[in-house]
């Protein structure tokens, strides 16, 4: 999309939709917490199923059939004082690296990319509330690439999040609270990953079919969860720990020698059949600034450096529809976003529309499309920043969230 299409279809949008909005002011962050009325969990606290949402109440009923019982797992992924049988009967990625599920019925993990000489290039943990130095370097190189974001840190900095449809990256999940996933109870594992589909698509119109667990740590059980979400689990075979410097006796040359190494991988020949993924985050100063660093390097030495739906061919990385990426012979040849025509008239379906129910409950209408507008007004535990003040409107429908990320672009 152009920025004069983006402009023109932001103003255009926000002249219909602030009628809706009652007015309201969202050009800022400070503007968007002081909007109140809907119903997520609590910031940064593990997620559950809210007492009266029934909607996710029916969602979770309608899978909890298929999750398996007798599958539990370690507090912090730590196996010191558990009796787990070596043959790794859960595919325990913590435990073994195991990418191929033992469970009949769950896809492989995306490890590697398919694409030779490609690196299948994405962040963890943003969206930061500092990333703009980051992101105008990635656009600066034309660069797109996959974003985990956590649901927390979307509700904290939803221009943030925004800025990623806006920019053309891919936005998978990464939980509500960044938890070891296989030490919750299949409910409440259910909502980490519910709640913030909920609230990725809430704050910028866009629901993820793609997740990664946090630490990595993940097995049949919460694999047959994600699954039944529509989620494909994306993992990694390269870990550069930028995350972990200062503890663990990680340091800045131990991040640079697991970069060093990536490259030495990608010189020798390693990804002449199949890419790959290394683990990075937009999580502080450090890692953003690590990644620009070395940057030059991964691009020398890769042939391609692609968002992870790209290395897939996922020219529909969403369920909606009409956010497509380009395909990896697209996006090679420099078409590295798409535009489809059809943007302007975005429709946005709640996570109960997807295609295991085949029930389209919504749909279209700026005003049919909002979450949990039923449930607001009771006043239970709602998004509320450390501040008090709770994000989004209930009121409003995606189309005019297409319109701020929109106008979130032109904002930065
Ligand atoms: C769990 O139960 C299923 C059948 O319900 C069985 O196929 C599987 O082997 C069991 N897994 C373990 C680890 O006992
Ligand atoms: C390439 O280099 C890496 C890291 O130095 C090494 O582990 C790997 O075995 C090498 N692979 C080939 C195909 O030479
Ligand atoms: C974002 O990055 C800044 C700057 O490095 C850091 O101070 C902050 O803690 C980060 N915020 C989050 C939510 O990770
Ligand atoms: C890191 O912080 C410095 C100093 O504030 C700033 O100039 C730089 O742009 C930041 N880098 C990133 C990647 O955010
Ligand atoms: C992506 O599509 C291109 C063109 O159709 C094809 O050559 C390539 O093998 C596909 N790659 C994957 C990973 O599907
Ligand atoms: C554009 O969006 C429509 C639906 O909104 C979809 O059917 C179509 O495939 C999209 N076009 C491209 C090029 O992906």
């Amino acid at each position: 999309m152009s920025l004069f299409y983006r402009s023109f279809f932001a103003i255009f949008s926000l002249g219909v939709l602030l009628q809706g909005a009652r007015g309201a002011d969202r050009s800022s962050e400070e503007a968007e917490a002081a909007i109140t009325g809907y119903s997520l969990p609590s910031i940064w606290q593990p997620a559950t199923i809210l007492p009266d949402d029934a909607e996710a109440q029916a969602k979770w009923q309608s899978i909890s059939g298929s999750i398996p019982t007798n599958i539990s797992g370690t507090p912090t992924g730590d196996f010191s004082d558990v009796s787990y049988p070596t043959d790794d009967p859960d595919c325990w990625w913590t435990n073994s690296k195991c990418v191929i599920p033992k469970l009949q019925g769950l896809p492989p993990d995306v490890a590697s990319v398919p694409e030779p000489l490609t690196l299948g290039y994405g962040f963890d943990d943003g969206p930061n509330c500092s990333h703009n130095a980051f992101y105008d370097y990635l656009t600066s190189q034309d660069q797109k690439a996959t974003m985990f974001y956590i649901g927390s840190n979307v509700m904290n900095w939803p221009l943030e999040a925004q800025r990623a449809i806006t920019d053309g990256h891919e936005v998978c999940v990464h939980t509500w609270s960044h938890r070891y996933m296989t030490a919750l109870a299949s409910e409440d594992a259910f909502a980490e990953l519910y709640y913030k589909m909920q609230a990725i698509n809430l704050v910028t119109g866009v629901t993820p079919k793609c997740w990664r667990p946090p630490f990595g740590d993940v097995d049949d059980r919460i694999r047959a969860i994600a699954n039944a979400l529509d989620l494909q689990t994306v993992i990694w075979k390269y870990d550069s720990n930028d995350w972990k410097v200062g503890t663990d006796g990680v340091t800045a040359e131990t991040v640079d020698g697991n970069y060093q190494s990536l490259v030495d991988n990608a010189e020798n020949g390693t990804f002449s059949t199949e890419g790959a993924i290394m683990l990075t985050h937009e999580l502080n100063n450090y890692t953003m600034a690590t990644a620009i660093q070395w940057y030059p390097q991964l691009k020398a030495a890769f042939k391609y450096i692609v968002p992870i739906a790209v290395a897939l061919n996922n020219t529909q990385p969403y369920v909606e529809t009409d956010y497509p990426m380009p395909s990896f012979e697209q996006y090679i040849s420099g078409e590295t976003t798409i535009t489809n025509s059809s943007d302007s008239d975005s429709t946005s379906t709640s996570i109960s529309d997807s295609a295991d129910t085949g029930t389209e409950t919504q749909s279209g209408s700026a005003s049919t499309s909002e979450l949990k507008a039923s449930s607001t007004s009771t006043g239970q535990a709602s998004a509320t920043k450390q501040n008090g003040a709770s994000l989004v409107s209930p009121d409003i429908g995606s189309s005019f969230w297409v319109a701020l990320a929109a106008l979130g672009y032109l904002t930065f």
